[in-house]
């Protein structure tokens, strides 16, 4: 397939991604593999001006420092809704058009929140730990949890998985409000005018912004503060948006009831204070991660490849760099 294909450039995958994916563009796109380390600066100085498209996932992305010895690249195409780690300004001014893969994620990831609430709540992996541990076989009891059904829901950034989010929680016969950047026309549900408005009228608050500088400490000491020693947090964003110095000293001194999180600051490193509490739910960044959605997150950032390489279009671009 290089040959039509050639006009656009080779296309370079960036950062590890699934096998099926990765095994793909190497046998049917000719895929180059950037090397790590040390091989880099070679590697970008024999083949960087001959890239024109780079496939890459959220973990990863593309940097403004990697766009600048990718002289000829054209586009990106991301694995993942979020494309926080990809420099879009940069891509912007340089006409570099960007995917992502929305949509196909987003009940998984709704999905995650809801179990994290759950599990969170009634402290269900701090009972199975219980179990495996033979407690419950000795005669002990374990403590009562805190009921879910009917608590108070509030989701910081109501786009399509925050929206998936809510009617999760509707479901369970939970209030919900929210905020985000603006008013959402016509939502079922009650708007808060900032983020520490919305987590002091709440029990649990739902983390669903986008990554990136614009959300970056958003739930600040005073957000998690307002959600007080009674609140909950999820967070199935991107670590950035909280915190995470401030979340760590409230949930050891006990100022907030507790936490369940998909991500962090600096995955894949979780602070060690959290690896020994019973009242926070870690989990390895795996919101989107079943068998059925990430196949479709594969197909779509395919799906958008062979656009590019057709036509010079995408199919579902990043709105902020719309091609
Ligand atoms: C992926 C995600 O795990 O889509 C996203 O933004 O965070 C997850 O679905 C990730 O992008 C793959 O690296």
């Amino acid at each position: 397939m290089t040959g039509p294909r050639a006009p656009r450039g080779r296309v370079l995958q960036v950062g590890p991604l699934k096998p099926s994916l990765a095994a793909t563009l190497t046998s049917s796109y000719d895929a180059l593999v950037l090397p790590d380390g040390r091989e880099q600066g070679a590697f970008l100085d024999e083949h960087g001006a001959s890239v024109g498209v780079a496939v890459t996932s959220g973990r990863f992305g593309v940097s403004g420092e990697l766009m600048s010895r990718l002289p000829a690249l054209r586009a990106v195409c991301n694995f993942g809704v979020g494309y926080d780690t990809t420099d879009v300004d940069t891509a912007a001014a340089r006409g570099i058009v960007v995917s992502n893969t929305p949509d196909v994620l987003t009940d998984c990831v709704a999905d995650t929140a809801v179990g994290l609430a759950l599990d969170l709540l009634r402290g269900l992996s701090a009972a199975e730990r219980f179990v495996r541990r033979g407690e419950w076989a000795t005669g002990a009891t374990f403590p009562l949890a805190r009921r879910l059904s009917g608590k108070r829901v509030g989701v910081l950034g109501l786009g399509r998985i925050g929206q998936a989010i809510a009617t999760r929680f509707e479901g369970f016969g939970c209030p919900v409000s929210y905020h985000s950047r603006r008013e959402v026309d016509g939502s079922p549900y009650s708007y808060a005018a900032s983020p520490a408005a919305l987590a002091a009228e709440v029990d649990i608050l739902v983390v669903a912004t986008s990554g990136g500088a614009a959300t970056e400490g958003l739930v600040s000491r005073a957000v998690l503060e307002a959600l007080g020693p009674d609140g909950h947090l999820v967070n199935i964003a991107r670590g950035s948006v909280v915190d995470e110095d401030a979340l760590v000293t409230l949930l050891v001194e006990g100022r907030l009831a507790g936490a369940g999180l998909d991500v962090f600051e600096h995955e894949p490193q979780v602070p060690e204070a959290l690896l020994g509490l019973d009242n926070v739910v870690l989990l390895p960044h795996l919101g989107s991660g079943t068998v059925e959605t990430r196949d479709a997150m594969e197909r779509l950032t395919l799906e958008n490849l062979d656009s590019f390489l057709r036509d010079g279009t995408l199919v579902t671009p990043v709105p902020e760099v719309l091609s």
